[in-house]
């Protein structure tokens, strides 16, 4: 979380990185600071979003070729002016911002206030700026010395870029658990949390490795270690295009994600999946199908909308290969002492490829001995890295930060490992096997038909927006497309909303049921229907408001409906990716019409970098 920007170079540096923060505010906005090096450092920072500073600063003097610029999602600090990024050293020569956390900036506060320090903020960022400022005093080093020096002592996750007024061309980098990319161009470089705010500018980036300290000046870029041994930058080509970034003519990002998902499941299939010879082609699979196909057992680590798509995988993997499952909330996880073996295999699902706890708890299992296989969407992110395989969801960028479209594609690139590993283990016959092929391969066309019912759940919306709790149930494979509903809900409408497996609502849920609440049962045609079918006549009969994901010409389930969002009939492995849409269609509808900004709802940050 936080997003982070930098540039030196000939051009001016403010608009570079106005725009830039704009681009990552998905990551944070809870207040945005600039701080320019001309002639003396310059610092602008305020509570509020990237849009709000900018248009305080209208008319400032703002002229300068070296800046660095921060969006900020709270960890130490409320949301605050006094509190926001860049922060100043005592001396007022430094200027630094931060992303992620300083865990044991207590001790280091403590030292520097023994010292005769006073803070301004009530950051750990601050404190580690005057830490850095009090080795460079005392030992009479440069900055980059007194930074190495400095983060030997420091526990906890960062990024930090710094500059120092002595120093007017020079952006000094590390990293530990955070993201930092470093886009080249000619006699200039970019610094990013991600490609995003240097996309127009050059192709060409260097993603830095945890424990890398960069020294960036407009025509040079030195990466070293901690040890100060000098590292030989890895340059790499970015493939993502501008117009995957901007809206597009939609209104926010999460709608065009949402409408992008026939595209986006389609890519995901593509030069992978073939239907008519009956081929999945994934070398992250086949170059290590011994593994996958002899696991002991699977684990599943992720958070959120991936940790939903792990529920669905689960159910997949155990019917289709016949392996032991278990899915796990990686922050759970992390801190347990989980029982891991070498035989067990373990998949990360991530869309950033660089959340906190899944890094983190991916670390330990590998430790233990685990294989890792990485389901991830951004191409080079951490998890990506670290993982010893894996298979990418090519997504593109997702910015709402409601996760919608890789939700899909997460359950795409799932279904097609299990698939293929149950054709190795000889676990699913082939005719299933091909008509499973064949269902992926029609689900992108099914998706599109989904979406043209967007303007029907728009007037849902608008009937039930003023309720104040909602109830999601389902049961099998649409059991965690029930839980993801209510998340979308929760997330971007602020309604109370609970997933429950529709069998399990008799065991409490049931008792909040009356004419104002509204059940939205996810109940597609699959073997457990009749049983959901039952379920909706428990909620009626309590005069609960049912509405129901069904399959198209599904009367009975529509006759006990008061409103029914349709999708195309699927085998239930694949529904999931139908059923889903409607639910993140009504959430974003009723999130618009209640006034909120759903591409950054309150207190969320899209990529969860801290613990
Ligand atoms: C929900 C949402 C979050 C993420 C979660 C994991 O809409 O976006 O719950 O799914 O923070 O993030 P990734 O997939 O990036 O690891």
């Amino acid at each position: 979380m936080c997003g982070i920007v930098g540039y030196t170079g000939p051009r001016e540096a403010y608009p570079i990185i106005i725009k830039g923060l704009q681009r990552l505010e998905y990551r944070g906005y809870d207040s945005t600071g600039v701080a320019l090096l001309n002639h003396g450092l310059h610092v602008f920072k305020k509570k509020g979003k990237v849009a709000e500073l900018a248009e305080t600063l209208v008319g400032e003097n703002l002229h300068a070729h070296i800046g660095i610029g921060h969006t900020r999602w709270a960890t130490h600090g409320e949301p605050s002016d006094r509190n926001a990024h860049p922060h100043t050293s005592a001396s007022g020569k430094l200027a630094m911002i931060h992303n992620g956390i300083i865990e044991n900036y207590a001790q280091l506060k403590q030292e520097l206030i023994k010292k005769g320090y006073t803070f301004k903020s009530d950051t750990d960022t601050e404190v580690l700026l005057n830490f850095i400022e009090d080795i460079r005093k005392n030992n009479q080093c440069n900055l980059e010395e007194a930074l190495r020096i400095a983060l030997k002592r420091v526990t906890g996750a960062y990024v930090i870029l710094l500059i120092d007024e002595d120093d007017p061309e020079t952006i000094i980098a590390a990293r530990k658990g955070s993201p930092l990319v470093i886009g080249i161009g000619k006699g200039e470089h970019f610094l990013g949390s991600d490609a995003s705010p240097m996309l127009e500018y050059t192709k060409e980036v260097v993603y830095v490795n945890d424990y890398e300290l960069a020294i960036v000046k407009p025509d040079q870029l030195i990466l070293k270690n901690l040890g100060n041994e000098k590292i030989t930058p890895f340059v790499q080509k970015l493939d993502i295009e501008l117009a995957a970034i901007e809206k597009g003519g939609y209104d926010h990002f999460m709608l065009k994600e949402i409408n992008e998902q026939a595209d986006t499941v389609f890519d995901c299939l593509r030069g992978r999946l073939d239907a008519e010879k009956g081929t999945i082609t994934m070398a992250g699979v086949e170059n290590n199908i011994e593994k996958l196909t002899k696991a002991n057992r699977i684990i599943i680590i992720a958070c959120g909308t991936s940790w939903h798509a792990g529920l669905v995988a689960e159910y997949i993997f155990e019917e289709l290969c016949r392996t032991p499952v278990e899915v796990e909330y990686a922050s759970e996880f992390r801190y347990r002492n989980p029982v891991v073996h070498p035989g067990d295999v373990i998949f990360a699902i991530s869309q950033s490829g660089e959340t906190a706890d899944t890094l983190v708890a991916i670390e330990k299992a590998k430790q233990q001995g685990a294989f890792i296989f990485g389901v991830v969407n951004v191409v080079g992110s951490s998890i990506a890295r670290t993982s010893h395989a894996g298979a990418y969801t090519h997504a593109g960028p997702e910015i709402g930060v409601a996760s919608t479209k890789a939700f899909t594609a997460q359950l795409a690139v799932l279904t097609m490992v299990a698939l293929k590993i149950a054709k190795q283990k000889g676990t699913i016959d082939e005719e299933r096997y091909m008509h499973l092929l064949q269902e992926l391969h029609d689900i992108p066309a099914k998706i599109a038909e989904v979406l043209k019912s967007s303007e029907k759940i728009k007037l849902l919306a608008e009937k039930y927006k003023d309720a104040r709790d909602f109830l999601y149930l389902g049961r099998g494979y649409n059991f965690p497309v029930a839980l993801e509903g209510a998340l979308k809900l929760k997330e971007i409408s602020y309604i109370h909303a609970e997933g429950y497996p529709a069998a399990e609502m008799k065991h409490g849920p049931i008792a909040l049921v009356d004419e104002s609440l509204p059940v939205v049962f996810v109940a597609t045609k699959d073997k457990y229907h009749e049983k959901v079918v039952s379920n909706m006549q428990e909620i009626k009969a309590r005069k609960g408001r049912v509405i129901s994901v069904v399959t198209e010409g599904d009367d009975h389930s529509a006759s006990l409906s008061e409103s029914i969002m349709p999708v195309p009939a699927a085998d239930e492995i694949v529904a999931p990716m139908l059923s889903v849409i409607p639910l993140q269609l009504l959430a974003y509808y009723i999130g618009v019409m209640k006034g909120y900004d759903v591409d950054k709802p309150r207190n969320l940050a899209k990529s969860v970098t801290v613990e």
